[in-house]
């Protein structure tokens, strides 16, 4: 894949412009479909679990569930996505760094069926929900127990000290405690860090990953009949980046699985590739109208109607998506900053970005969008208006969030006497 932006030709985008107004997110399930066969090419006999963190829209993600995925829960709302889905409860695992009481129970009732652990306390307080509840967890641990080399990336789990999973040392007194009644520690999970290109570096945590499964299994006293792995796969966002290289990555892949395979700790264990930004980033497009094109001390300023608030991901990770007029590919280039209707200068979409001439009227399309896209926006800042999200399969288009109106944000708020 290169970085260009969907396949989605400038005549589609314009419609759907048209047609659902803008600022508007499309999706290419077509493209979803490729990434998802793509990536258990290279990790067979792994079956993907799609993070509903990279992009909750339950339409989406039914596209991955008729592929054969499972779901990743990170909260009881991505849960209530996951279930809207399709998604069997059995076929759904809560994980997340701080799962309330609340959050629990509702897990526990809705028959979810495993639950990543990320401390000895949560593991309490999940084994006092099922005796509350009278039912049983079967329970992932997570692991943060090495440094892999992710020096470089802005999104690392593990490495440096973080709030995620075990350690070696919370990990050996996990070991020393009693076993809970109600929870079944029958699990490994490890998830070191996201937007990983180097397919190398996936290959060797993954080798990393299973060593340290067997040797907590080892530890804990447990077989392992669940092993997930989250690869982290990234994709290319600026000049100059590839995505990873699929073809060594399933060479790299399958050497280590060849090896580790072979240890008695995973016969018959399930394993599990936990992962979004790759299943669903390339297939997104946020697209947007230009309102006003501005010259401020020699700078071009492109007004557009989309923000920060509706696509914060560049500015919050600082680094620009890659990003087009809509039907003009050739003609001179010149710098532009890409900016929303915000009254802040941090409202910037894409900054000092090569762009051909533009005009009020155009679309500008910012590509790789479909992962942490609409969901990182500060949707309720200076209260515009939500993009309508649309899912495009062929010819076939539907809209699977519909466009907010002008007061929507009050929905929540009681009336003033
Ligand atoms: C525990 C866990 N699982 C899965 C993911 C999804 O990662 P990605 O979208 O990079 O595949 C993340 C991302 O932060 C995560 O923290």
């Amino acid at each position: 894949m290169s970085r260009d932006l969907p396949a989605l030709p400038p005549a589609r985008l314009r419609a759907l412009a048209a047609r659902h107004g803008t600022p508007l997110y499309a999706y290419d399930a077509a493209a979803v479909r490729r990434a998802h066969a793509a990536v258990l090419r290279c990790f067979a006999p792994f079956r993907a679990s799609y993070s509903f963190k990279a992009n909750p829209n339950p339409h989406l993600a039914a596209v991955l569930r008729r592929q054969g995925a499972a779901a990743d829960a990170a909260s009881a709302g991505e849960l209530c996505a996951a279930l809207a889905a399709g998604f069997a409860p059995a076929d759904i695992t809560l994980g997340g760094p701080a799962k309330g009481d609340d959050e629990l129970a509702f897990a526990l009732a809705a028959g979810v069926g495993h639950f990543v652990v990320e401390s000895a306390a949560e593991l309490d307080r999940l084994e006092r929900a099922c005796r509350r509840l009278g039912r049983r967890a079967a329970c992932s641990v997570r692991l943060n127990t090495y440094a892999a080399g992710h020096g470089g990336l802005r999104e690392r789990m593990t490495g440096p000290p973080t709030k995620f999973g075990f350690d070696r040392a919370a990990l050996a007194a996990l070991a020393a405690s009693r076993p809970r009644r109600h929870c079944r520690l029958c699990g490994v999970h490890v998830y070191n860090a996201s937007g990983i290109l180097d397919a190398a570096l996936v290959a060797r945590d993954l080798a990393a990953a299973m060593a340290e499964a067997r040797r907590a299994a080892g530890l804990l006293g447990m077989g392992i009949s669940r092993l997930t792995f989250g690869p982290g796969l990234g994709v290319a966002y600026l000049p100059g980046q590839r995505d990873p290289d699929l073809a060594l990555l399933a060479r790299r892949v399958k050497t280590v699985l060849d090896r580790e395979l072979q240890h008695e700790a995973f016969r018959g264990a399930e394993l599990q590739l936990e992962l979004g930004r790759y299943l669903v980033a390339a297939a997104g497009v946020f697209l947007t109208r230009v309102l006003d094109v501005k010259t401020c001390r020699g700078k071009r300023f492109v007004v557009t109607d989309g923000g920060i608030n509706h696509f914060l991901r560049p500015a919050l990770m600082g680094h620009n998506h890659p990003t087009a007029v809509v039907g003009r590919a050739g003609g001179r280039l010149a710098a532009a900053d890409v900016c929303g209707p915000l009254c802040t200068p941090i409202d910037t979409i894409a900054r000092n970005v090569m762009l051909p001439r533009v005009t009020a009227g155009d679309l500008v399309a910012v590509g790789r969008a479909g992962a942490y896209g609409f969901t990182m926006g500060l949707q309720s800042f200076i209260s515009h208006r939500m993009p309508a999200e649309v899912l495009v399969d062929g010819r076939e288009e539907r809209v699977i969030r519909r466009r907010t109106g002008f007061g929507d944000g009050l929905a929540n708020v009681p009336p003033v006497r």
